[in-house]
């Protein structure tokens, strides 16, 4: 299986594509996890990726693009894959078809999460994630079961994204209509496009994303 999950900034698409993978057995492949890695590391790309994503701008096509192409050669992609946060504006997508039409693949579903804009900025501005195995929590809507505890690896670490206050996720969203929300009709053009309601509570959500795709 081969999907796309398309959304604004705090939409739940990484929230949403874990569970699927594990669900499904295939693979995440999420270009901000990618990068933000990077970053973190400070290799050549993550230099150049650092101030783009502080403003919540969008990091150049030929970087993103390459970073996917390679990821797709890898064993683990076989099975199939969630591509999360990618492509994010019409020349990626163009550029994801031809490379997938190169490699002789193609996608099953995109599905899109539909969410408010008022409700992302509450969702972005209270999340934290596990620093060890990258679960994704939030101050209000999904705390560890146990206070401090990640309740996936039992880690004591978490930490903040740091384009994750207000003002940087205004941009990311100005950005997402803009750029992102005219691949909306550019997949319901190649009739790959199925939406969520992504305003729904996160089991629901993935009830939903589960219906679409056939799986139990
Ligand atoms: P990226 O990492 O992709 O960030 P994003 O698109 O802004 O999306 P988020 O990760 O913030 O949100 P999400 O939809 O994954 O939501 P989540 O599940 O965490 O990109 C970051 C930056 O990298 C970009 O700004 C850009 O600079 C660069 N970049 C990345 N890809 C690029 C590309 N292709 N081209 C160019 N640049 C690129 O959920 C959010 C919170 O809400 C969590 O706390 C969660 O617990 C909670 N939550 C989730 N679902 C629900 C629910 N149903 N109800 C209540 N709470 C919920
Ligand atoms: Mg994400
Ligand atoms: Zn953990």
């Amino acid at each position: 299986m081969r999907l796309i999950f398309l959304g604004p900034p705090g939409a739940g698409k990484g929230t949403q594509a874990q569970r699927i993978a594990d669900a499904l057995n295939i693979v995440q492949l999420s270009t901000g996890e990618m990068l933000r890695t990077a970053v973190a590391e400070g290799t050549e790309v993550g230099k150049k990726a650092k101030p783009i994503m502080e403003r919540g701008d969008l990091v150049p096509d030929d970087i993103v693009v390459g970073i996917i192409d390679e990821r797709f050669g890898a064993p683990d992609c076989a099975n199939g894959f969630i591509l999360d946060g990618f492509p994010r504006n019409t020349a990626q997508a163009e550029a994801l078809d031809k490379v997938l039409a190169a490699r002789d693949l193609q996608l099953d579903h995109v599905v899109e999460l539909k969410v408010d804009d008022e409700a992302l900025v509450e969702r972005i501005t209270g999340r934290f994630t596990c620093e060890n195995c990258g679960e994704g929590y939030h101050d209000k809507f999904k705390r560890p079961v146990k206070p401090g505890i990640c309740d996936r690896c039992g880690h004591r670490k978490f930490s903040r994204r740091a384009d994750d206050n207000e003002q940087t996720v205004r941009s990311r969203l100005e950005v997402y209509h803009r750029e992102t929300a005219p691949l909306l009709a550019y997949y319901s053009a190649q009739s790959k496009l199925k939406s969520v309601d992504g305003m729904a509570d996160m089991d629901d959500v993935t009830a939903q994303i589960k219906a679409i795709l056939g799986a139990p």
